[in-house]
């Protein structure tokens, strides 16, 4: 099956999917530009539908201020996606405007929000080293595991029931080199609690949501780049630990932050780090995915189908992989992408790295996810 849908697929690196599936480690070579690819697909169905007839889960993140403020674009996200992924309104800094308070103003709208148009709704996240409220900087290793216990505790309680998964540490290993030998990555936790807070988030969200699917998050898992290979063996090596010793992870979580303009990628690679994962017994989440053409030619079409080009590659070898259970992506339309702030062009023009342009017109990249969802195996 695999191989004759890879033929159909006619990737830019067709040669390489098709390689991961014989067997043959073979390097990626990114082929140029083809004008003539087209991302053609058949049927009328949104992406959550064409996810869900795989027994897939496609979503988004998004943000408060873009579903409340506008109608346009929050009645297409209802008709979109299966799952809802608030993009800060859950983070700390969020949510605790002080260390006494909380503030779920925000949160509690999108949640109702997602209820009312029968949306799944993600949490996101509950440890990690960004995105902090400055008054955690007075919290000291005396107190730490009481105020990140009551946190999880008090926020996961308030949405149990309600919440398809959550994730409850994000980030622990990527980033700059680690001076450390488990490649655990400098934090407000880690200095405060050292590993054990990880056991302890996991701890505490495990009793205050049973019924929640409960995630490790990371990113730079993607690429055969030395920072990416180390990621990939650390967070392969956090799992397998945290699963030995019992404690609750359900999932991994893949940010797939990628970039149409990097050429290092290696099926094969990518393919066995996930069945490692799998082998764990754990599921994989494509959790916040996104392509970067920050550094491609200016050339909209050209762009646009390195872009798709991207996305269907890369979700046509994570599909594969029938732990994979879910696919979100960073936002919906071009309109609002973090990455504008984060990654813009030199040149000044506005950038494309979602499924949907800034007018909510669909992309190639639409496309290009529909097609892979159309193309992976079915889950049972
Ligand atoms: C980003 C948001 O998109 C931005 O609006 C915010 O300013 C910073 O955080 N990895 C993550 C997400 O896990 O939480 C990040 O979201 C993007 C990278």
């Amino acid at each position: 099956m695999t191989l004759s849908r890879r033929r159909t697929l006619q990737l830019g690196l067709g040669a390489v999917a098709a390689a991961g599936c014989s067997g043959i480690e073979r390097q990626p070579v990114r082929a140029s530009d083809n004008p003539k690819q087209t991302f053609s697909m058949t049927g009328e169905m949104q992406l959550k539908q064409r996810a869900a007839a795989k027994g897939l889960i496609y979503g988004s993140a998004a943000s408060y201020s873009s579903l409340k403020q506008d109608p346009q674009f929050a009645k297409l996200f209802a008709e979109t996606c299966g799952i809802l992924v608030p993009e800060n309104e859950l983070k700390w800094g969020a949510l605790r405007p002080a260390s006494d308070r909380y503030d779920f103003t925000q949160a509690d709208w999108m949640a109702d929000y997602a209820q009312q148009n029968n949306i799944l709704f993600r949490g996101h996240n509950l440890a990690w080293k960004h995105f902090n409220p400055d008054w955690l900087e007075g919290v000291t290793s005396r107190n730490a595991e009481q105020v990140l216990t009551r946190h999880i505790t008090t926020v996961m309680k308030r949405y149990a029931g309600r919440m398809h998964s959550w994730d409850v540490v994000n980030e622990a290993i990527a980033g700059i080199p680690s001076w450390r030998s488990d490649g655990l990555q400098t934090s407000p936790w880690l200095t405060m609690l050292d590993k054990d807070y990880i056991d302890i988030a996991f701890r505490a969200a495990a009793a205050a949501d049973p019924k929640a699917m409960l995630v490790y998050n990371d990113t730079a898992l993607e690429y055969e780049k030395p920072e990416d290979e180390r990621t990939r063996s650390a967070v392969l090596a956090l799992l397998r630990d945290l699963k030995s010793r019992k404690i609750p992870v359900h999932a991994l979580g893949i940010q797939a932050h990628l970039d149409a303009a990097e050429t290092r990628f290696n099926a094969n690679k990518l393919r066995r780090f996930l069945s490692d994962v799998a082998s764990l017994g754990l599921k994989i989440l494509i959790t916040e995915m996104d392509v970067k053409d920050q550094n491609l030619p200016p050339d909209r079409e050209l762009r646009d189908r390195s872009v798709a080009r991207t996305y269907e590659e890369y979700l046509s070898v994570v599909l594969d992989e029938p732990a994979v259970v879910a696919v979100m992506t960073w936002g919906l339309s071009d309109r609002y992408t973090w990455l504008t702030e984060t990654n813009p062009r030199k040149d000044g023009l506005a950038i494309r790295p979602l499924p949907y342009d800034e007018n909510l017109g669909r992309k190639p990249a639409w496309n290009a996810i529909a097609r892979a969802f159309d193309a992976a195996p079915k889950r049972s």
